[in-house]
Protein backbone atom coordinates (compact mmCIF):
# COMPACT_ATOMS: atom_id res chain seq x y z
CA UNK A 1 0.00 0.00 0.00
CA UNK A 2 1.86 3.37 -1.24
CA UNK A 3 2.14 5.63 1.67
CA UNK A 4 2.19 9.34 0.39
CA UNK A 5 1.90 12.86 1.48
CA UNK A 6 -0.34 15.75 0.10
CA UNK A 7 -0.46 19.37 1.71
CA UNK A 8 1.66 18.17 4.76
CA UNK A 9 -0.73 15.07 5.36
CA UNK A 10 0.68 11.78 5.22
CA UNK A 11 -2.13 9.39 3.60
CA UNK A 12 -1.98 5.59 2.62
CA UNK A 13 -4.04 4.59 -0.21
CA UNK A 14 -4.63 1.07 -2.49
CA UNK A 15 -2.14 0.48 -4.93
CA UNK A 16 -3.61 1.95 -8.44
CA UNK A 17 -5.16 4.96 -6.50
CA UNK A 18 -4.91 8.21 -8.98
CA UNK A 19 -3.73 11.53 -7.20
CA UNK A 20 -7.03 13.31 -7.65
CA UNK A 21 -9.03 10.41 -5.47
CA UNK A 22 -6.23 10.25 -2.99
CA UNK A 23 -6.48 14.13 -2.63
CA UNK A 24 -10.36 14.24 -2.00
CA UNK A 25 -9.69 11.63 0.44
CA UNK A 26 -7.27 13.18 2.15
CA UNK A 27 -9.62 16.33 2.27
CA UNK A 28 -7.68 18.15 -0.55
CA UNK A 29 -9.75 20.50 -3.25
CA UNK A 30 -8.71 19.13 -6.88
CA UNK A 31 -10.94 20.82 -9.12
CA UNK A 32 -11.37 18.74 -12.52
CA UNK A 33 -14.30 18.34 -15.56
CA UNK A 34 -12.73 15.09 -17.65
CA UNK A 35 -12.14 13.08 -14.95
CA UNK A 36 -15.06 10.25 -14.10
CA UNK A 37 -14.38 7.52 -11.63
CA UNK A 38 -16.80 5.61 -14.12
CA UNK A 39 -15.00 6.25 -17.39
CA UNK A 40 -11.31 5.80 -18.47
CA UNK A 41 -8.55 8.90 -18.42
CA UNK A 42 -8.74 11.38 -21.11
CA UNK A 43 -6.19 13.95 -19.30
CA UNK A 44 -7.49 16.93 -21.63
CA UNK A 45 -8.98 19.38 -19.69
CA UNK A 46 -5.89 19.88 -17.19
CA UNK A 47 -7.82 21.43 -14.37
CA UNK A 48 -6.70 18.82 -12.13
CA UNK A 49 -2.78 19.74 -12.13
CA UNK A 50 -0.64 19.66 -9.08
CA UNK A 51 2.84 19.94 -7.90
CA UNK A 52 4.77 16.39 -7.46
CA UNK A 53 7.64 16.39 -5.63
CA UNK A 54 10.98 16.83 -7.79
CA UNK A 55 8.95 16.89 -10.92
CA UNK A 56 9.49 19.76 -13.05
CA UNK A 57 6.50 20.72 -14.15
CA UNK A 58 2.59 20.39 -13.48
CA UNK A 59 1.11 16.95 -13.29
CA UNK A 60 -2.64 15.94 -14.04
CA UNK A 61 -3.63 14.11 -11.16
CA UNK A 62 -6.69 12.20 -12.18
CA UNK A 63 -3.72 10.50 -14.67
CA UNK A 64 -0.69 9.78 -12.57
CA UNK A 65 -1.39 7.03 -9.71
CA UNK A 66 0.10 7.34 -6.05
CA UNK A 67 3.67 5.98 -5.76
CA UNK A 68 5.32 5.40 -1.82
CA UNK A 69 6.85 7.99 -0.56
CA UNK A 70 5.42 10.72 -3.33
CA UNK A 71 5.00 14.88 -2.13
CA UNK A 72 2.04 16.31 -3.28
CA UNK A 73 0.72 20.07 -3.11
CA UNK A 74 -2.98 21.06 -4.53
CA UNK A 75 -2.52 24.60 -3.80
CA UNK A 76 0.53 26.68 -4.34
CA UNK A 77 0.68 29.69 -5.93
CA UNK A 78 2.01 28.26 -8.84
CA UNK A 79 -1.43 25.99 -9.17
CA UNK A 80 -3.51 28.39 -8.51
CA UNK A 81 -2.64 30.77 -10.67
CA UNK A 82 -2.33 28.02 -13.63
CA UNK A 83 -5.74 26.83 -12.48
CA UNK A 84 -7.26 30.69 -13.41
CA UNK A 85 -5.40 30.38 -16.51
CA UNK A 86 -7.08 27.17 -17.83
CA UNK A 87 -10.13 28.61 -17.02
CA UNK A 88 -9.56 31.70 -19.27
CA UNK A 89 -8.46 29.55 -21.47
CA UNK A 90 -11.71 27.45 -21.21
CA UNK A 91 -14.21 30.07 -21.64
CA UNK A 92 -12.64 32.30 -24.17
CA UNK A 93 -14.80 30.97 -26.39
CA UNK A 94 -17.71 30.10 -24.27
CA UNK A 95 -21.12 31.87 -24.77
CA UNK A 96 -22.75 34.05 -21.89
CA UNK A 97 -25.58 32.03 -21.84
CA UNK A 98 -25.95 31.37 -17.85
CA UNK A 99 -29.35 33.38 -18.10
CA UNK A 100 -30.98 31.16 -20.37
CA UNK A 101 -28.75 28.36 -19.85
CA UNK A 102 -30.79 24.72 -18.02
CA UNK A 103 -27.52 24.12 -16.48
CA UNK A 104 -27.14 27.34 -14.09
CA UNK A 105 -27.16 26.58 -11.17
CA UNK A 106 -25.38 23.00 -11.36
CA UNK A 107 -22.49 24.05 -13.88
CA UNK A 108 -19.46 23.29 -13.08
CA UNK A 109 -17.58 26.24 -15.28
CA UNK A 110 -19.71 28.99 -12.83
CA UNK A 111 -18.74 27.20 -9.97
CA UNK A 112 -15.11 26.78 -10.88
CA UNK A 113 -14.77 30.35 -11.68
CA UNK A 114 -16.40 31.41 -9.24
CA UNK A 115 -13.70 29.11 -7.02
CA UNK A 116 -10.98 28.72 -9.06
CA UNK A 117 -11.40 31.97 -11.61
CA UNK A 118 -12.63 35.31 -10.78
CA UNK A 119 -10.34 37.18 -13.42
CA UNK A 120 -11.12 40.00 -15.33
CA UNK A 121 -12.06 38.63 -18.93
CA UNK A 122 -8.98 40.11 -21.55
CA UNK A 123 -10.85 38.91 -25.07
CA UNK A 124 -11.79 41.74 -27.02
CA UNK A 125 -12.66 39.76 -29.74
CA UNK A 126 -15.69 38.60 -31.07
CA UNK A 127 -16.14 34.77 -29.56
CA UNK A 128 -15.67 31.89 -32.20
CA UNK A 129 -19.25 30.87 -32.77
CA UNK A 130 -20.20 26.70 -32.83
CA UNK A 131 -23.77 25.26 -33.43
CA UNK A 132 -26.16 26.13 -30.79
CA UNK A 133 -28.90 23.89 -29.08
CA UNK A 134 -30.62 21.25 -31.99
CA UNK A 135 -31.46 17.62 -31.55
CA UNK A 136 -29.04 14.61 -31.46
CA UNK A 137 -31.19 12.32 -30.42
CA UNK A 138 -35.13 11.68 -29.12
CA UNK A 139 -33.57 12.99 -25.81
CA UNK A 140 -31.09 15.37 -25.82
CA UNK A 141 -30.04 18.47 -27.13
CA UNK A 142 -26.53 19.67 -27.99
CA UNK A 143 -25.03 23.11 -27.86
CA UNK A 144 -21.60 23.25 -29.57
CA UNK A 145 -21.08 26.63 -28.28
CA UNK A 146 -21.13 25.47 -24.74
CA UNK A 147 -18.61 22.46 -24.64
CA UNK A 148 -15.44 22.45 -23.22
CA UNK A 149 -14.44 19.48 -24.99
CA UNK A 150 -14.20 17.19 -21.81
CA UNK A 151 -14.79 14.07 -23.85
CA UNK A 152 -17.08 12.69 -20.87
CA UNK A 153 -20.16 12.16 -23.40
CA UNK A 154 -17.57 10.47 -26.00
CA UNK A 155 -16.13 7.94 -23.24
CA UNK A 156 -19.71 7.25 -22.35
CA UNK A 157 -20.76 6.41 -25.45
CA UNK A 158 -17.98 4.04 -26.35
CA UNK A 159 -17.33 2.67 -22.89
CA UNK A 160 -21.00 2.13 -21.02
CA UNK A 161 -23.79 2.56 -24.06
CA UNK A 162 -20.99 0.93 -26.38
CA UNK A 163 -23.08 2.95 -28.92
CA UNK A 164 -20.29 4.77 -30.18
CA UNK A 165 -22.79 7.50 -31.46
CA UNK A 166 -20.03 10.91 -30.73
CA UNK A 167 -17.29 12.16 -31.26
CA UNK A 168 -15.02 15.34 -31.89
CA UNK A 169 -14.16 16.59 -34.86
CA UNK A 170 -11.98 19.37 -36.79
CA UNK A 171 -9.19 20.84 -35.14
CA UNK A 172 -8.11 23.38 -32.50
CA UNK A 173 -10.24 25.83 -31.28
CA UNK A 174 -12.84 24.42 -34.28
CA UNK A 175 -12.72 21.45 -32.69
CA UNK A 176 -16.64 20.09 -31.61
CA UNK A 177 -18.61 17.37 -30.57
CA UNK A 178 -20.69 15.59 -33.19
CA UNK A 179 -23.08 12.38 -33.64
CA UNK A 180 -21.35 10.97 -36.63
CA UNK A 181 -22.82 11.02 -39.94
CA UNK A 182 -25.74 9.11 -40.43
CA UNK A 183 -26.57 8.45 -36.63
CA UNK A 184 -28.52 9.84 -33.80
CA UNK A 185 -27.88 9.53 -29.92
CA UNK A 186 -30.42 7.00 -29.84
CA UNK A 187 -29.56 4.44 -27.01
CA UNK A 188 -31.12 2.84 -24.00
CA UNK A 189 -28.73 4.88 -21.79
CA UNK A 190 -28.66 7.98 -23.50
CA UNK A 191 -30.07 10.11 -20.84
CA UNK A 192 -26.46 9.84 -18.42
CA UNK A 193 -24.67 12.12 -21.10
CA UNK A 194 -26.79 15.09 -19.68
CA UNK A 195 -26.07 14.09 -16.36
CA UNK A 196 -22.14 13.79 -16.51
CA UNK A 197 -21.83 17.25 -19.23
CA UNK A 198 -19.82 19.33 -16.50
CA UNK A 199 -21.66 22.11 -18.61
CA UNK A 200 -24.99 23.25 -20.33
CA UNK A 201 -23.70 21.59 -23.82
CA UNK A 202 -25.97 18.49 -23.70
CA UNK A 203 -29.07 19.04 -22.37
CA UNK A 204 -32.42 16.76 -21.62
CA UNK A 205 -35.23 17.72 -23.68
CA UNK A 206 -37.58 16.46 -20.96
CA UNK A 207 -36.06 18.87 -18.37
CA UNK A 208 -35.51 21.67 -20.33
CA UNK A 209 -36.74 24.93 -19.10
CA UNK A 210 -39.38 23.23 -16.95
CA UNK A 211 -37.49 24.54 -13.87
CA UNK A 212 -34.50 26.10 -12.59
CA UNK A 213 -32.53 23.84 -10.30
CA UNK A 214 -32.93 25.87 -7.46
CA UNK A 215 -36.32 25.18 -7.32
CA UNK A 216 -35.57 21.41 -7.09
CA UNK A 217 -35.18 19.19 -3.76
CA UNK A 218 -33.97 15.54 -3.50
CA UNK A 219 -35.28 12.68 -2.25
CA UNK A 220 -33.02 9.01 -1.99
CA UNK A 221 -35.45 6.70 -4.03
CA UNK A 222 -35.32 3.65 -5.80
CA UNK A 223 -36.44 2.86 -9.68
CA UNK A 224 -39.64 1.17 -9.97
CA UNK A 225 -39.36 0.84 -13.60
CA UNK A 226 -37.85 -2.71 -13.63
CA UNK A 227 -36.68 -5.26 -11.53
CA UNK A 228 -32.94 -3.83 -11.31
CA UNK A 229 -33.83 -1.46 -8.86
CA UNK A 230 -31.45 1.82 -9.57
CA UNK A 231 -30.87 3.57 -7.04
CA UNK A 232 -32.32 7.08 -7.77
CA UNK A 233 -32.85 10.67 -6.46
CA UNK A 234 -36.69 12.34 -7.19
CA UNK A 235 -36.08 15.44 -7.92
CA UNK A 236 -39.01 17.58 -7.04
CA UNK A 237 -40.11 21.35 -7.07
CA UNK A 238 -40.46 23.38 -4.09
CA UNK A 239 -42.36 26.26 -5.53
CA UNK A 240 -46.11 26.27 -4.93
CA UNK A 241 -47.88 26.28 -7.01
CA UNK A 242 -45.50 23.25 -8.82
CA UNK A 243 -44.60 23.17 -12.28
CA UNK A 244 -47.14 25.34 -14.80
CA UNK A 245 -48.57 21.21 -15.71
CA UNK A 246 -49.41 20.14 -12.03
CA UNK A 247 -46.33 18.00 -11.99
CA UNK A 248 -44.16 18.19 -8.87
CA UNK A 249 -41.57 15.41 -9.74
CA UNK A 250 -39.48 17.10 -12.44
CA UNK A 251 -36.55 14.55 -12.96
CA UNK A 252 -35.35 11.43 -11.94
CA UNK A 253 -31.33 11.19 -11.35
CA UNK A 254 -29.34 8.43 -11.19
CA UNK A 255 -27.71 7.77 -7.92
CA UNK A 256 -24.52 6.23 -7.13
CA UNK A 257 -24.27 2.50 -5.80
CA UNK A 258 -21.42 0.53 -6.77
CA UNK A 259 -23.13 -3.11 -6.53
CA UNK A 260 -26.59 -1.68 -8.02
CA UNK A 261 -26.08 0.81 -11.22
CA UNK A 262 -22.99 2.40 -10.57
CA UNK A 263 -23.51 5.85 -11.67
CA UNK A 264 -25.94 5.32 -14.57
CA UNK A 265 -29.94 4.13 -15.00
CA UNK A 266 -31.35 3.54 -18.18
CA UNK A 267 -33.76 6.04 -20.27
CA UNK A 268 -37.16 3.92 -19.61
CA UNK A 269 -36.57 4.06 -15.58
CA UNK A 270 -35.42 8.14 -15.97
CA UNK A 271 -38.49 9.01 -17.99
CA UNK A 272 -40.83 7.16 -15.85
CA UNK A 273 -42.07 9.26 -13.48
CA UNK A 274 -45.02 10.79 -14.56
CA UNK A 275 -47.51 8.73 -13.23
CA UNK A 276 -46.90 10.19 -10.25
CA UNK A 277 -48.24 13.42 -11.22
CA UNK A 278 -50.70 12.43 -13.94
CA UNK A 279 -53.94 10.85 -14.72
CA UNK A 280 -54.25 9.90 -10.57
CA UNK A 281 -56.72 9.05 -8.16
CA UNK A 282 -57.38 11.46 -5.71
CA UNK A 283 -60.28 10.90 -4.41
CA UNK A 284 -62.63 7.87 -2.92
CA UNK A 285 -65.35 6.92 -5.03
CA UNK A 286 -68.07 4.27 -5.11
CA UNK A 287 -70.15 3.64 -8.15
CA UNK A 288 -74.14 2.74 -8.49
CA UNK A 289 -75.71 2.20 -11.79
CA UNK A 290 -75.49 5.62 -13.37
CA UNK A 291 -73.90 7.02 -10.42
CA UNK A 292 -70.91 7.87 -9.25
CA UNK A 293 -70.64 9.27 -5.32
CA UNK A 294 -67.26 10.96 -3.43
CA UNK A 295 -66.93 9.25 -0.12
CA UNK A 296 -64.72 10.15 2.83
CA UNK A 297 -62.25 7.56 4.34
CA UNK A 298 -64.41 6.50 7.14
CA UNK A 299 -67.62 5.77 5.10
CA UNK A 300 -65.88 4.03 2.52
CA UNK A 301 -63.81 1.59 5.04
CA UNK A 302 -66.73 1.38 6.55
CA UNK A 303 -69.26 -0.07 3.55
CA UNK A 304 -65.98 -2.21 2.37
CA UNK A 305 -65.75 -4.33 5.27
CA UNK A 306 -69.47 -4.78 5.76
CA UNK A 307 -69.52 -6.37 2.66
CA UNK A 308 -66.14 -8.34 3.22
CA UNK A 309 -67.87 -9.83 6.04
CA UNK A 310 -71.04 -10.45 4.43
CA UNK A 311 -69.31 -12.36 1.99
CA UNK A 312 -67.96 -14.53 4.22
CA UNK A 313 -64.69 -15.56 2.61
CA UNK A 314 -66.02 -15.59 -0.78
CA UNK A 315 -63.65 -13.01 -1.97
CA UNK A 316 -60.71 -13.08 -4.14
CA UNK A 317 -57.89 -10.49 -3.46
CA UNK A 318 -55.11 -9.68 -6.36
CA UNK A 319 -51.84 -8.30 -5.84
CA UNK A 320 -48.93 -6.52 -7.52
CA UNK A 321 -45.13 -6.95 -7.65
CA UNK A 322 -45.34 -3.20 -8.00
CA UNK A 323 -46.47 -2.93 -4.18
CA UNK A 324 -43.84 -2.49 -1.67
CA UNK A 325 -42.56 -5.17 0.62
CA UNK A 326 -44.45 -3.31 3.69
CA UNK A 327 -47.63 -3.50 1.64
CA UNK A 328 -47.62 -6.77 0.81
CA UNK A 329 -46.82 -7.63 4.32
CA UNK A 330 -49.54 -6.14 5.55
CA UNK A 331 -52.24 -7.50 2.90
CA UNK A 332 -50.66 -11.11 4.36
CA UNK A 333 -51.65 -10.21 7.26
CA UNK A 334 -55.09 -9.33 6.81
CA UNK A 335 -56.37 -11.17 4.44
CA UNK A 336 -54.10 -14.37 4.52
CA UNK A 337 -53.39 -14.50 8.50
CA UNK A 338 -57.07 -12.83 9.74
CA UNK A 339 -59.83 -13.58 7.01
CA UNK A 340 -58.26 -16.65 5.93
CA UNK A 341 -58.39 -15.73 2.40
CA UNK A 342 -57.76 -18.53 -0.21
CA UNK A 343 -57.96 -16.61 -3.36
CA UNK A 344 -54.77 -14.66 -2.56
CA UNK A 345 -52.94 -13.84 -5.94
CA UNK A 346 -50.15 -12.28 -7.33
CA UNK A 347 -51.16 -10.98 -10.97
CA UNK A 348 -47.97 -9.31 -12.63
CA UNK A 349 -48.89 -6.03 -14.38
CA UNK A 350 -46.11 -5.40 -16.94
CA UNK A 351 -46.05 -8.54 -19.68
CA UNK A 352 -41.92 -9.12 -19.91
CA UNK A 353 -40.37 -6.53 -21.93
CA UNK A 354 -36.49 -5.78 -23.38
CA UNK A 355 -33.47 -6.82 -21.27
CA UNK A 356 -29.78 -6.25 -21.90
CA UNK A 357 -26.56 -7.11 -20.36
CA UNK A 358 -25.99 -4.35 -18.50
CA UNK A 359 -29.01 -2.36 -15.98
CA UNK A 360 -32.18 -3.29 -18.24
CA UNK A 361 -34.00 -6.29 -17.19
CA UNK A 362 -37.19 -7.77 -18.94
CA UNK A 363 -39.27 -8.03 -15.75
CA UNK A 364 -40.64 -4.78 -15.30
CA UNK A 365 -41.83 -4.49 -11.73
CA UNK A 366 -39.68 -3.67 -8.48
CA UNK A 367 -40.55 -6.24 -6.40
CA UNK A 368 -40.89 -9.74 -7.92
CA UNK A 369 -38.22 -10.56 -5.80
CA UNK A 370 -39.85 -9.55 -2.41
CA UNK A 371 -43.12 -10.84 -3.74
CA UNK A 372 -41.97 -14.24 -4.06
CA UNK A 373 -40.22 -14.04 -0.64
CA UNK A 374 -42.91 -13.04 1.04
CA UNK A 375 -45.05 -15.94 -0.22
CA UNK A 376 -46.96 -14.62 -3.71
CA UNK A 377 -46.70 -16.81 -6.62
CA UNK A 378 -47.51 -15.78 -10.01
CA UNK A 379 -49.59 -18.64 -10.99
CA UNK A 380 -51.83 -18.51 -14.60
CA UNK A 381 -54.05 -21.25 -14.44
CA UNK A 382 -55.38 -20.42 -10.54
CA UNK A 383 -56.15 -17.09 -11.96
CA UNK A 384 -57.94 -18.14 -14.98
CA UNK A 385 -59.97 -20.23 -12.37
CA UNK A 386 -60.47 -17.56 -9.96
CA UNK A 387 -61.70 -15.21 -12.90
CA UNK A 388 -64.11 -18.61 -14.05
CA UNK A 389 -65.37 -18.68 -10.03
CA UNK A 390 -66.47 -15.00 -10.33
CA UNK A 391 -67.85 -15.42 -13.54
CA UNK A 392 -69.73 -18.71 -12.20
CA UNK A 393 -70.77 -16.63 -9.09
CA UNK A 394 -68.82 -18.56 -6.90
CA UNK A 395 -67.37 -15.08 -5.21
CA UNK A 396 -69.12 -12.61 -4.34
CA UNK A 397 -65.99 -9.66 -4.30
CA UNK A 398 -62.61 -8.82 -5.37
CA UNK A 399 -60.10 -6.70 -4.10
CA UNK A 400 -57.31 -5.47 -6.60
CA UNK A 401 -54.27 -3.90 -5.67
CA UNK A 402 -52.62 -1.55 -8.03
CA UNK A 403 -53.35 -2.95 -11.83
CA UNK A 404 -55.67 -2.80 -14.90
CA UNK A 405 -56.73 -6.08 -15.12
CA UNK A 406 -58.13 -5.29 -18.22
CA UNK A 407 -54.30 -4.76 -19.62
CA UNK A 408 -52.40 -8.34 -17.36
CA UNK A 409 -55.80 -10.66 -18.00
CA UNK A 410 -58.07 -11.61 -21.47
CA UNK A 411 -60.36 -8.53 -21.46
CA UNK A 412 -63.60 -10.33 -22.24
CA UNK A 413 -62.97 -12.17 -19.53
CA UNK A 414 -62.39 -9.67 -16.87
CA UNK A 415 -65.25 -7.75 -18.34
CA UNK A 416 -67.59 -11.22 -17.41
CA UNK A 417 -66.67 -12.29 -14.11
CA UNK A 418 -66.98 -8.12 -12.71
CA UNK A 419 -70.43 -8.23 -14.22
CA UNK A 420 -70.93 -11.39 -12.58
CA UNK A 421 -69.70 -10.06 -8.91
CA UNK A 422 -71.50 -8.31 -6.35
CA UNK A 423 -68.76 -5.71 -6.21
CA UNK A 424 -65.18 -5.04 -6.73
CA UNK A 425 -62.55 -2.52 -5.03
CA UNK A 426 -59.61 -1.23 -6.93
CA UNK A 427 -56.85 0.42 -5.28
CA UNK A 428 -54.98 2.01 -7.18
CA UNK A 429 -52.69 5.41 -7.84
CA UNK A 430 -53.89 5.90 -11.30
CA UNK A 431 -56.80 5.43 -13.51
CA UNK A 432 -57.50 2.89 -15.61
CA UNK A 433 -60.08 0.84 -17.17
CA UNK A 434 -60.61 -1.21 -13.92
CA UNK A 435 -61.04 1.87 -12.10
CA UNK A 436 -63.91 2.79 -14.58
CA UNK A 437 -65.72 -0.09 -13.26
CA UNK A 438 -64.63 -1.05 -9.94
CA UNK A 439 -67.47 -0.64 -7.38
CA UNK A 440 -64.79 0.75 -4.95
CA UNK A 441 -62.02 2.99 -6.29
CA UNK A 442 -59.87 4.01 -3.44
CA UNK A 443 -56.62 6.00 -4.08
CA UNK A 444 -53.47 4.93 -3.17
CA UNK A 445 -50.09 7.13 -2.48
CA UNK A 446 -47.30 6.21 -5.25
CA UNK A 447 -43.94 4.93 -4.22
CA UNK A 448 -42.54 9.04 -4.21
CA UNK A 449 -45.34 9.60 -1.37
CA UNK A 450 -44.87 6.91 0.82
CA UNK A 451 -41.65 5.23 2.43
CA UNK A 452 -40.53 1.33 1.97
CA UNK A 453 -38.33 -1.30 0.63
CA UNK A 454 -38.58 -2.80 -3.04
CA UNK A 455 -36.06 -6.13 -3.36
CA UNK A 456 -34.44 -6.74 -6.73
CA UNK A 457 -34.16 -9.54 -8.52
CA UNK A 458 -30.77 -10.00 -6.70
CA UNK A 459 -32.38 -10.10 -3.75
CA UNK A 460 -31.48 -6.75 -2.09
CA UNK A 461 -33.36 -4.77 -0.55
CA UNK A 462 -33.24 -1.29 -0.57
CA UNK A 463 -35.24 1.63 1.21
CA UNK A 464 -37.09 4.35 -0.71
CA UNK A 465 -38.35 7.50 1.19
CA UNK A 466 -41.08 9.83 0.85
CA UNK A 467 -40.15 12.58 -1.53
CA UNK A 468 -43.93 14.35 -1.63
CA UNK A 469 -47.11 14.28 0.65
CA UNK A 470 -50.04 12.01 -0.96
CA UNK A 471 -52.21 13.71 -3.42
CA UNK A 472 -55.50 14.39 -2.71
CA UNK A 473 -56.61 11.83 -0.44
CA UNK A 474 -54.54 9.16 -1.05
CA UNK A 475 -52.75 7.11 1.51
CA UNK A 476 -49.97 4.14 1.18
CA UNK A 477 -52.01 0.50 0.87
CA UNK A 478 -50.99 -0.45 4.18
CA UNK A 479 -52.70 2.26 5.52
CA UNK A 480 -55.36 1.63 4.02
CA UNK A 481 -55.69 -2.00 5.17
CA UNK A 482 -54.66 -0.86 8.74
CA UNK A 483 -58.22 1.31 8.79
CA UNK A 484 -60.22 -1.59 7.32
CA UNK A 485 -58.74 -4.36 9.24
CA UNK A 486 -59.79 -1.60 12.50
CA UNK A 487 -63.39 -1.51 11.13
CA UNK A 488 -63.22 -5.69 10.59
CA UNK A 489 -63.01 -6.00 13.92
CA UNK A 490 -59.22 -7.90 13.65
CA UNK A 491 -57.04 -4.71 13.65
CA UNK A 492 -53.46 -4.77 12.68
CA UNK A 493 -51.54 -1.99 14.47
CA UNK A 494 -48.55 -0.16 12.39
CA UNK A 495 -48.02 3.47 13.29
CA UNK A 496 -45.03 3.68 10.19
CA UNK A 497 -43.52 1.71 7.21
CA UNK A 498 -40.76 0.81 9.85
CA UNK A 499 -42.67 -0.97 12.05
CA UNK A 500 -44.24 -3.28 9.45
CA UNK A 501 -40.07 -3.79 8.52
CA UNK A 502 -39.12 -5.05 11.60
CA UNK A 503 -42.08 -7.17 11.97
CA UNK A 504 -40.71 -8.77 8.78
CA UNK A 505 -37.39 -8.65 9.76
CA UNK A 506 -38.68 -11.10 12.83
CA UNK A 507 -40.86 -13.46 10.60
CA UNK A 508 -39.44 -13.97 7.48
CA UNK A 509 -36.05 -15.39 6.53
CA UNK A 510 -35.18 -12.92 3.70
CA UNK A 511 -35.38 -10.39 5.96
CA UNK A 512 -33.99 -11.43 9.05
CA UNK A 513 -31.43 -9.38 11.06
CA UNK A 514 -32.60 -6.81 8.48
CA UNK A 515 -33.22 -3.04 9.70
CA UNK A 516 -35.23 -0.64 9.00
CA UNK A 517 -33.23 2.66 10.15
CA UNK A 518 -29.94 1.14 9.21
CA UNK A 519 -31.27 1.29 6.18
CA UNK A 520 -31.97 4.81 5.75
CA UNK A 521 -28.24 5.90 6.74
CA UNK A 522 -26.85 3.56 3.87
CA UNK A 523 -23.68 1.27 4.55
CA UNK A 524 -26.07 -1.40 5.88
CA UNK A 525 -26.29 -5.01 4.56
CA UNK A 526 -29.82 -3.94 3.46
CA UNK A 527 -29.41 -1.06 1.16
CA UNK A 528 -25.95 -1.80 0.64
CA UNK A 529 -25.53 1.47 -0.54
CA UNK A 530 -21.86 1.54 -0.98
CA UNK A 531 -19.92 5.02 -0.30
CA UNK A 532 -18.77 7.13 -3.18
CA UNK A 533 -15.20 6.47 -4.70
CA UNK A 534 -15.13 10.62 -3.86
CA UNK A 535 -16.96 11.14 -1.06
CA UNK A 536 -16.44 14.58 -0.56
CA UNK A 537 -17.92 15.87 -3.53
CA UNK A 538 -21.78 16.15 -2.26
CA UNK A 539 -22.14 18.66 -4.54
CA UNK A 540 -21.52 16.51 -7.59
CA UNK A 541 -22.03 13.55 -6.08
CA UNK A 542 -25.34 13.45 -8.41
CA UNK A 543 -23.60 14.15 -11.33
CA UNK A 544 -20.35 12.55 -11.00
FE1 LIG B 1 -17.85 17.30 -22.23
FE2 LIG B 1 -20.38 18.08 -22.40
FE3 LIG B 1 -18.66 18.72 -24.32
FE4 LIG B 1 -19.46 16.19 -24.06
S1 LIG B 1 -20.73 17.95 -24.62
S2 LIG B 1 -17.36 16.90 -24.37
S3 LIG B 1 -19.66 16.03 -21.85
S4 LIG B 1 -18.59 19.40 -22.21
FE1 LIG C 1 -7.41 15.74 -15.02
FE2 LIG C 1 -9.17 16.78 -16.71
S1 LIG C 1 -9.50 16.11 -14.72
S2 LIG C 1 -7.03 16.55 -16.92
Amino acid sequence: MPKLTIDGKEIEVAPGTRIIEAAKKNGSDVPYYCYHPGLSVAGNCRMCLVEVEKMPKLQISCHMTCQDGMVVKTNTEKILKTRQHILEFLLVNHPLDCPVCDQAGECWLQDYYMKHGLYDSRVNEDKLKKKKAYSIGPTVMLDQDRCILCSRCVRFADEISKTHELGIINRGDHSQIEVFPGMELNNPYSGNVVDICPVGALTDKDFRFKKRVWYLRSTDSICSGCSRGCNIQIQYSTERPHHANGERVIRLKPRYNELVNQWWMCDEGRYSYKFHDHNRIEAILRREPHKVTELDWETAISEIAGKIQSAAGKIGVLVSPQLSNEDLWVIRRVFQENLKVKNLLLVSPNAEGFQDDFLIRSDKNPNSKGAEQLGFTYDATALQSLLENCRQGKLEGLIVFGQDLFSVLEANLVEKALKALRWSVMISSNHNLLSESATYVLPAATYAEEEGTFTNFEGRVQKFERALYPLGASLPEWKILVNLSKALGQPVHYEEAGEIFKEMAGKVKAFEGFDFDAVSTGGSDVRTFAAPTIPELEKYDNIL
